[in-house]
């Protein structure tokens, strides 16, 4: 090209980009859980690109835990920071995001399609703050394999597991293979680990706002996950074990048993898994003839107050919360889905069989405490949970610490 035309070139360029500005580029910048398949978030991504040109995503993960992310976001959203635009929350926060005002609420938004627990997660105040991003609950994953050579069926009470777990030891004599991991780190996911044998006695945290914390139940909680460290089933060391810990080690094949959310399916069944078709999973057991509880888990999008693109920002949310991206990280991520129908779904069914049977579950799940202090909450309970495991505190002790401070923060 000559340097004439060159320039006519440059300068009708010039002129393009001012006469234009609908063509404007939009960067946004969306906050993912390191732990919930960013890679597969980004395949979602990219296919809202191509049908929105001129708008650009960029994925921001960090903090490995549910609690640590929340502690880099409460200091970004503390600081009033534009740089995110959307952000992926536990199910646990919405309450707490609303309250500080750093969240935008969502207008006219048609609620009744996601599942009833994410419609209430989601609603504080009669305002919409969040949109589902996927469902999740705890589950009892196993190895198949190691329970039919021993012609084991799937506990279906903690004494039934504790059992299995002594059976298998004794007949495979391989120290690296723990009977359960679970999770005894002073992370979120321990606050479910108290919080399971404890519903499964039909006691409850808190009804109608107030506490109703009972004592004995909580003992009998906190002594059970203290005894399978006492006992073997669980390894020493279990205080120090997060929940990816625990997904790392059954993917290993150290593991009979673990405790854990849907997302460590798809690694299970992945190239590098030790376990791949040998996993299988179910409910998680009672304590004794109590109710088979799990914890309600799931993570949600909210548009950051502080956003600058809130109409953009607000457009990626919906789609980001359809059916369709539920579907397509349900079959690639194995995240819950927060829609009933896509548990029928031929292509989730195919990725992840065990879903068909995961809606009854999730609807059935617990729900943590909702407060906008639900990290105090938090604090007192997996602290206390992860003192007991390391032999710090008793579990009558641990049981009465919980009492005294949760009541001061439920008053
Ligand atoms: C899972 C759940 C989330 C929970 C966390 C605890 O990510 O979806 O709700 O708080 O695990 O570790």
């Amino acid at each position: 090209m000559n340097t004439r035309i060159l320039a006519g070139a440059l300068a009708t360029a010039a002129m393009l980009a001012f006469a234009a500005p609908a063509f404007a580029d939009t960067d946004l910048k969306i906050f993912v859980s390191s732990q919930h398949q960013p890679d597969v978030w980004r395949k979602v991504l990219d296919k809202y690109e191509a049908e929105n040109p001129g708008v650009k995503v960029a994925i921001e993960t960090g903090g490995n835990t549910s609690e640590a992310q929340a502690q880099y976001l409460n200091t970004v959203m503390s600081a009033k920071d534009t740089n995110l635009d959307v952000l992926m929350l536990d199910v646990i926060r919405p309450a707490q995001y609303a309250a500080a005002g750093w969240t935008s609420a969502f207008e006219g938004k048609d609620m009744s399609v996601y599942l009833p627990a994410y419609v209430e997660a989601n609603t504080v105040d009669g305002k919409v703050v969040a949109l589902p991003a996927f469902a999740d609950a705890m589950f009892l994953y196993y190895r198949k394999d190691l329970l039919d050579k021993y012609g084991i069926t799937p506990p279906k009470t903690w004494d039934e597991l504790a059992a299995a777990a002594k059976k298998v030891a004794e007949g495979e004599k391989n120290p690296d293979l723990q009977g359960l991991s679970f999770q005894g780190k002073a992370i979120e996911g321990a606050v479910c680990t108290f919080l399971l044998p404890y519903w499964s006695q039909g006691k409850n945290l808190v009804e109608n706002g107030k506490l109703t914390f009972d004592h004995d139940a909580a003992v009998t909680a906190l002594s059970l996950w203290k005894g399978f460290v006492d006992d073997g089933t669980a390894k020493k060391n279990i205080a120090e074990v997060a929940t990816d810990d625990t997904r790392k080690e059954f993917q290993a094949g150290s593991a009979l048993f673990a405790v854990n959310w849907s997302y460590a399916w798809t690694h299970f069944q992945g190239a590098e898994s030790a376990v791949k078709g040998n996993v299988g999973v179910t409910r998680l057991p009672a304590l004794g003839s109590g109710e088979q509880a799990s914890c309600l888990g799931g993570w949600e999008w909210g548009v950051s107050a502080y956003s600058t693109h809130q109409d953009e920002a607000k457009k990626l949310v919906e789609y980001l919360s359809s059916e369709d991206v539920s579907v397509f990280m349900a079959a690639n991520g194995s995240l819950l889905p927060t829609y009933a129908d896509a548990y029928k779904n031929d292509e989730v069914l195919k990725a992840v069989p065990w879903f068909a049977d995961a809606l009854q579950v999730v609807e059935t799940a617990k729900a943590r405490p909702v407060t906008p202090r639900y990290n105090e909450v938090s604090e007192v309970i997996r602290t206390t949970v992860n003192a007991v495991l390391a032999g710090v505190t008793t579990p009558e002790d641990g049981a009465s610490q919980i009492e005294a401070r949760l009541k001061r923060i439920l008053r």
